[in-house]
């Protein structure tokens, strides 16, 4: 399965799917790097690397709408079958997501569907929780809403800080993100309406 990244910062979900390629858990090829800002460390990342990995930047279009068919074009010029978002922050219209449906993937730092949208980490803190953690799912045009693939729990520690939690979340980040890839890649995810069901294997 050849997959496109979509990055807006420091990658290391990016990096952690390479390193899964890498290693043989992960039966995928990465086609394309795209980032929507050209000062983002995922670029930077990516400069010894032999993956393309371009910047389309946002405030070079006019519209949402001529920045995504932008975005477009050049993951089908990457035959991309699988759009994964790490650490992408912008939201995607309809259009887009329809142009390619059930195929964006998004990971989010926390147990959805607590906790949406920005600091999910401290959103969990200020409210009190004792567990949270990570989810990989299907990309709606809602807000962290789609259908969801993979959860992994992290337990919420009274010294926590924002830092300290989101270090712990961000490492089972980088263990969840490739094993919901692979099994993307393996053909073992099917979605009925809201639920993503993982076949077993044979
Ligand atoms: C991660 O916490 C991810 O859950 C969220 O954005 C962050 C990206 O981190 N969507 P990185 O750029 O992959 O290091």
């Amino acid at each position: 399965t050849v997959i496109g990244v979509l990055a807006s910062g420091r990658g290391s979900n990016l990096q952690a799917i390479i390193d899964a390629i890498q290693a043989g858990r992960l039966d995928a090829k990465i086609g394309v790097v795209i980032s929507d800002n050209p000062e983002a460390n995922v670029l930077k990342r990516m400069a010894g690397v032999d993956i393309q990995a371009l910047c389309i930047d946002r405030r070079l279009f006019a519209s949402r709408r001529q920045f995504e068919d932008a975005v477009a074009e050049e993951l089908a010029i990457h035959h991309v079958e699988l759009v994964v978002l790490a650490g992408f922050m912008r939201i995607l219209s309809q259009y887009f997501i329809d142009r390619f449906a059930g195929k964006i993937m998004n990971i989010h730092p926390s147990l959805l569907p607590a906790f949406p949208g920005e600091n999910a980490q401290a959103q969990a803190l200020a409210y009190g929780v004792k567990v949270t953690g990570c989810t990989v799912h299907f990309v709606d045009a809602g807000m962290d809403t789609g259908p969801i693939i993979l959860q992994e729990a992290v337990p919420v520690l009274g010294t926590d800080t924002v830092e300290t939690l989101s270090e712990r979340i961000l490492h089972a980040e980088h263990i969840l993100y490739p094993r919901a890839l692979a099994l993307y890649c393996a053909g073992r995810l099917t979605a009925a309406g809201r639920h993503v069901n993982i076949i077993d294997k044979e």
